[in-house]
């Protein structure tokens, strides 16, 4: 069987970029003032997306990311918006159109806000209430996707919602995160039968790939001669890492994953939660470490390699649906992609399978609690007139795909 071409490109997220999304959570999460600044129209997107799929065909892309946004499909529970549906069935034509394929989201953080209402992640219907949106998008449109990813990031969404309270709903309980996470996962388990069976019962020949987006960081001891920051790296990497995967292994055809950083870890000692320890900020406590980022994330190329090679275990194909930075100068974002696709590269040579590169992200958007400030794009936005302007690091990593040097 001929080998499907290694996917380049880019990647978004719909309350990201389309901008107008006030039937979600965070639309109103945002109207209370709990952050920065409102979504308000964003990148208008979801007016704007035949010309930023021009952009990403005309930067030489072959794949390209994009999230469907449930409360635009599922604006009151169990009524379906026709023009919400037509409008993502003529995105992935569009996308088709320009060459590019359409890697689907269907969850990226947000939800309509009747779901977050009955209870969000905690509440005993949420499974039931996901399915019956991915069954209804599959049904619709799964014919013409190849490319899903269920929910992306669930342990971040259930880091910054329910035990941080920085994001929709504000909850810090571990009980609660415990069980949000729970059921995030037994809601991927069942949106992956269920594009299946769907799929399966139209004969749909290849049958789709089906995953989700898994955020991984690499995790390092502060101090590297003290066993407590030693342990809290193991127990944070099980934990942060590993446990998502463990659960899902059976019920995925790929991994999704999203990797920017790695952080050093100090052991507090052995009181409450105290195992996984805290990410330490004192550079004094760990001098190897490399540049921040704008988002004070250290950049660490060499991370990619590792989680990449410890991904090889569970021998899965694995799509880098997200490696992205925010930095005002895009020498260091060229500098931050070429060095992460060599150590991808590196772990392909030694017999990792990767199906793709897709950069976060193809055009500046909301960084949610960060507002706009943060610029992660390949393609600038003026917010004040909507006008793209493409970065010069776009155009190397354009010429990196043309080369095609893999
Ligand atoms: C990821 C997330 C994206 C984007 C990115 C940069 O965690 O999936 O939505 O915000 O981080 O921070």
């Amino acid at each position: 069987m001929e080998r499907p071409p290694f996917l380049w490109g880019a990647g978004t997220s719909a309350h990201q970029v389309e901008g107008n999304n006030w039937l979600n959570d965070w639309w109103a999460w945002e109207q209370a003032g709990k952050v920065k600044e409102p979504s308000g129209l964003a990148a208008d997107q979801y007016n704007r997306f035949e010309s930023d799929l021009d952009l990403a065909q005309s930067l030489g892309h072959n794949a390209h990311r994009f999230s469907i946004e449930w409360a635009r499909i599922e604006p009151t529970p169990g009524f379906y918006s026709e023009e919400a549906i037509a409008h993502y069935g003529q995105m992935i034509d569009a996308c088709r159109r320009r060459g590019l394929e359409p890697i689907v989201t269907l969850h990226h953080f947000t939800h309509p806000l009747w779901f977050a209402v009955q209870g969000g992640w905690t509440s005993p219907t949420c499974v039931d209430s996901f399915i019956r949106y991915v069954g209804m998008v599959s049904h619709r449109l799964g014919e013409k996707i190849r490319w899903w990813v269920t929910i992306n990031e669930p342990t971040v969404l259930v880091f910054y919602g329910y035990l941080d309270g920085r994001w929709p709903p504000g909850e810090k309980s571990f009980s609660k995160a415990t069980r949000a996470q729970e059921n995030l996962i037994r809601a991927h388990q069942a949106a992956y039968a269920v594009i299946h069976a769907q799929a399966k019962q139209r004969g749909q020949d290849p049958p789709p790939r089906v995953g989700l987006a898994h955020h991984m960081r690499c995790y390092d001891p502060c101090r590297r001669w003290s066993l407590s920051d030693r342990l809290s790296v193991f127990f944070r990497d099980r934990m942060a890492n590993r446990s998502v995967l463990k659960a899902c292994r059976t019920r995925m055809d790929f991994i999704g994953l999203n990797y920017y950083t790695r952080d050093f870890i100090h052991g507090p000692g052995w009181n409450s939660m105290g195992f996984l320890g805290t990410p330490c900020e004192n550079p004094q406590h760990h001098p190897e470490a490399g540049p921040r980022t704008g988002m004070g994330w250290e950049i660490y190329p060499e991370g990619l390699h590792r989680v990449l090679t410890s991904l090889k275990r569970w021998r899965k194909p694995i799509l880098i649906c997200e490696n992205g930075i925010w930095t005002p100068d895009d020498n260091i974002r060229w500098d931050f992609i070429r060095r992460h696709v060599e150590q991808m590269v590196a772990a392909m040579k030694e017999g990792v399978e990767v199906a793709g590169y897709l950069y976060w992200s193809l055009i500046d958007n909301f960084e949610w609690a960060d507002g706009f400030a943060p610029r992660f794009g390949l393609v600038e936005v003026d917010y004040a007139t909507q006008a793209r302007r493409i970065r010069p690091s776009a155009q190397q990593y354009a010429r990196l795909i043309r080369k095609g040097e893999l």
